[in-house]
């Protein structure tokens, strides 16, 4: 007989929603009143369902920690497994999957909330909206666009901030730099127009790689483990971000899935692709925004949970440094880029989940954190790229 347990990290939370009343709609009428109800979330699965109290009831009959027996001819225990909210040692394919990545849940040290956060934040096969809704990226929104988003949500919020009343203003000496480091700071931008007939030099590549993933240092950590030295900070010296290199168009480099070896400064092949494949799976994996998709090369930036939950053992704020790590690594890439003459760009707008699963990772294992790119700029300007008026305070 086969056997169950509650997954790890259920969560239940209410939800409002509107019910038909019986009265009125026996009398003919529909009125809707409000009501509120169950849902569970399953970060085994990263989707939340409507649970009845019956179901609640038989999951709470099953302690996350203990197998008991399966109920033989259990409809509600059968859909709770299939939810990702109860774990069985059957040997079924996608609930083996679920057992298996609740283990690795638990053996990982995540954090409750954390995970949560995560797995239920995490996209797959999004495509976001079509140019022009993006009014977001255009230099200034289409009137009309603008005026709708005013209207229903009101003005935004002032760009600069200032305290209603300061116990004091000092004004600072005023003397900005442009040459090295502040002048590289002054180009940085984000690129939305790559040339699509060009290639990038494989010793640009090779520069990029190097100068913003390469190890400079190392010091042991514990036994004959390091803790890096890289151009970036990382929490705790740990450098859980790891980077896949989609590349695109590379002169003498096969388009391809690759996996940057830090240890050696070298590229593993995950899978060779075609033009057209490596474009589309590029696309894919930016939820759509061609115009990231067409950079000479994507780097997709994944966090390797444990080799910092190792060391943080399910603390609240660890998985938060995970995303400042690859907030800091896409800073250093766009000034390389910017020191090289090449666009860059950043972005969270990503199918991590698709990423996950070309790149074979467990997702509670190794998972997406962002994607930033970098290529040969088109010429001239495009309109995804706003203008900014020079500014200098006061
Ligand atoms: C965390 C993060 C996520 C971003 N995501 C997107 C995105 O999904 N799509 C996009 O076009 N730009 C994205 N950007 C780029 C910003 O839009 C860009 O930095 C901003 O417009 C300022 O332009 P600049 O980088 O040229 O100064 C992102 C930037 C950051 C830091």
């Amino acid at each position: 007989v086969s056997r169950v347990c509650r997954a790890p990290f259920v969560f239940v939370r209410l939800e409002e929603t509107e019910l038909l009343e019986v009265g009125a709609l026996l009398r003919g009428g529909t009125k809707l009143s409000p009501a509120s109800r169950l849902v569970a979330l399953s970060v085994l699965t990263g989707d939340e369902s409507p649970l009845t109290p019956e179901e609640l009831e038989r999951l709470l009959a099953f302690p996350e920690s203990e197998w008991a027996d399966r109920p033989a001819d259990d409809p509600v225990v059968d859909s709770l497994l299939e939810r990702g909210l109860l774990l069985t040692d059957e040997d079924d394919p996608q609930l083996e999957r679920l057992r298996r990545l609740g283990e690795q849940l638990e053996s990982t040290q995540w954090h409750r909330h954390a995970t949560l956060f995560h797995a239920m934040t995490r996209w797959r096969g999004v495509e976001v909206p079509e140019l022009p809704e993006r009014a977001e990226l255009l230099p200034a929104p289409p009137e009309e666009y603008a005026a709708q988003f005013v209207a229903e949500f009101g003005p935004p919020p002032p760009h600069f901030y200032e305290l209603e009343e300061p116990a004091l203003v000092i004004d600072l000496p005023f003397d900005r730099h442009d040459t090295g480091l502040y002048a590289t700071l002054r180009r940085r931008r984000t690129t939305r127009a790559f040339d699509p007939e060009a290639q990038l030099p494989s010793e640009q590549l090779a520069t990029i790689l190097d100068t913003v993933f390469g190890c400079y240092g190392t010091t042991e950590l514990q036994g004959d483990s390091l803790a890096l030295k890289k151009t970036s900070p990382s929490a705790g010296s740990l450098h859980p971000i790891e980077v896949y290199p989609l590349l695109l168009r590379i002169a003498g480099i096969e388009p391809g899935l690759y996996h940057y070896r830090t240890r050696d400064h070298a590229l593993e092949r995950v899978e060779a692709l075609d033009d057209e494949e490596a474009s589309s799976l590029a696309t894919r994996f930016v939820a759509g925004q061609t115009y990231f998709a067409g950079a000479q090369a994507l780097f997709l930036l994944t966090a390797r949970f444990y080799r910092s939950f190792w060391k943080y053992r399910r603390h609240e704020r660890a998985y938060s440094t995970l995303l400042l790590d690859a907030g800091h690594l896409s800073q250093t890439l766009y000034l390389v880029a910017a020191e090289l003459g090449l666009g860059a760009f950043v972005t969270a707008a990503i199918n991590g989940a698709d990423i996950e699963e070309r790149l074979g990772l467990d997702p509670v294992v190794e998972g997406a954190i962002a994607v930033c790119g970098a290529g040969v700029r088109a010429a001239g300007r495009s309109e995804l790229e706003p203008e900014y008026e020079p500014y200098e305070p006061r």
